[in-house]
């Protein structure tokens, strides 16, 4: 009998990823994914704890899934399994198993291909089963092959967990130490991804270029490497990954950009202040400097590399110039795209509990402040491809009918007119106009016949160009 399981998620593309793995696992007890959670068999909760409020938020919902799973009950109609899983569930499980008993079952990012085991236990006694122990073996081991179909566009986890320990981030803690799988591994489950339609690949890892993995035939190889050993892929035709930090960013990535046309021209490589003190203070270990180094040198090796990152203001202890040296730092570089937020305290990280704390108040007026540039940013790089023709990956049907969206190589969204046989195929686009969020365009034809193919040439925009007509 088919059994009906809903996993809300919350947070990063690992819990995204670890989502899909989720429903992989529960496939052969025969659970299958359902958009609602009224009249499930099963619910899990896939949280996020690196930011605010993220354990009230699960408390809040699990207030409203205890409502339901009462009605299932009383109804006759079988019983809800109820379970928190990811990053709050792994560090305030016990909080979880006292305030919440009727949750049937709590588990960290690093033990759910145990899910089986949990289900039965939890099937057969009263009370909560918790799991947030960090297991020896890796759980890559033991997760079934990933089910057919993840889409054209998917992630791949190739790392996971972190040992940099940055004095705000709760990441080290929930996720454990660093891993990388071994290349084999991974390029035995791309291959199987493209098998089944899967056009790009987007490698994934909370530090992803600090991935080492054990080569196919020994030794370690780097994430470079393993970009090029992918690219050899026939049918994989654009290669991501994300996120990096700035240390790990090493000679042999760097030249994968400027060597491996599936290795797309956009970086997400968060540098979080551009202050060294703060710098100092968030145990980044490079100053501001190295990071405006770093960029220049990949902008060498890839000229038209589109860059994101993600802030923090308001970290403790922060000061105007403090924060007028970020401000003048994402001036310097000049961002395609980026995240930022207001410094979280986070329990048990060092920095929640330093005696420099600023104020909300602050923290709104310069995060509004940095939001301003980087919005600005983001238009005028936009908008510097309005007229110019980008190669559209289609992944998935557009908002309205008739419309298909993808992505430029550049990670912007594209969306325009397009036959729906067009899904999955690298299509070139006009750039009509330029929104907020993304481009819309008109699918380029010749002599009436649509123009899809591999890789076009980047456009000749000069980012710098663009930039400077912002300011
Ligand atoms: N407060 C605010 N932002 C944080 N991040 C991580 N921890 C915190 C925190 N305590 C941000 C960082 C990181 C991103 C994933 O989330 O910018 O790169
Ligand atoms: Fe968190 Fe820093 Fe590790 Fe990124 S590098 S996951 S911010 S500790």
């Amino acid at each position: 009998m088919t059994k009906k399981l809903f996993i809300k998620t919350w947070g990063c593309q690992m819990n995204v990823y670890d989502s899909a793995r989720m429903a992989d696992v529960l496939a052969p007890l025969g659970y299958r994914p359902v958009e609602e959670p009224d009249g499930a068999d099963m619910v899990i909760l896939n949280t996020c704890h690196i930011r605010e409020k993220a354990a009230e938020k699960v408390f809040s919902e699990l207030g409203r899934l205890r409502q339901m799973k009462d009605r299932k009950a009383e109804a006759e109609d079988g019983r809800m399994i109820l379970a928190v899983a990811g990053c709050v569930a792994q560090a305030e499980g016990e909080e979880i198993v006292a305030r919440a008993p009727f949750v049937d079952m709590v588990f960290g990012p690093q033990t759910y291909h145990t899910l089986p085991e949990m289900v039965a236990k939890a099937s057969r006694a009263a009370g909560s089963v918790l799991n947030t122990d960090f297991p020896a073996e890796s759980k890559f081991d033991f997760l079934p092959e990933e089910a057919d179909g993840q889409g054209v566009s998917a992630f791949l986890a190739v790392q996971e967990g972190c040992d940099k320990f940055c004095t705000f981030c709760v990441v080290p803690y929930t996720r454990g130490a660093e891993f990388s799988r071994p290349a084999a591994q991974i390029i035995a489950e791309a291959r199987r991804m493209v098998a089944a339609g899967t056009r790009e690949i987007n490698l994934l890892g909370q530090n992803v270029n600090a991935w080492h993995g054990e080569g196919p035939a020994g030794g370690t190889w780097g994430l470079g490497r393993l970009v090029r050993a992918l690219a050899e892929i026939d049918g994989l035709e654009r290669i991501r990954y994300t996120t990096s930090h700035p240390r790990d960013m090493d000679d042999e990535l760097i030249r994968a950009h400027a060597e491996v046309p599936q290795l797309m021209p956009y970086l997400h490589l968060p540098v979080q202040s551009g202050s060294d003190r703060i710098l100092a203070a968030m145990n980044r270990k490079h100053s501001a400097d190295d990071y405006r180094r770093l960029v220049d040198r990949l902008r060498a090796a890839k000229p038209d590399l589109a860059l994101s990152g993600d802030f923090i203001v308001g970290f403790p202890g922060e000061t105007d110039a403090d924060f007028a040296a970020t401000l003048k730092l994402v001036s310097d570089v000049g961002y395609a795209q980026a995240y930022s937020f207001k410094y979280s305290p986070r329990p048990g990280t060092p920095a929640a509990v330093d005696g420099a704390q600023l104020s909300e108040e602050v923290k709104e007026d310069r995060l509004s402040a940095l939001q301003q540039l980087l919005n600005a940013q983001q238009v005028a790089f936009n908008h510097g491809f309005i007229g110019r023709s980008v190669p559209v990956l289609f992944d998935r049907a557009g908002r309205r009918d008739g419309q298909l969206l993808g992505r430029s190589p550049w990670m912007q969204s594209v969306h325009a007119e397009a036959n729906p046989r067009l899904l999955g195929r690298i299509v070139e686009v006009r750039v009509d106009a330029a929104l907020a969020n993304s481009l819309a365009g008109t699918v380029a034809t010749v002599d009436g016949a649509v123009t899809a193919g591999g890789h076009a040439p980047s456009p000749s925009f000069q980012l710098a160009q663009t930039l400077e007509a912002s300011a």
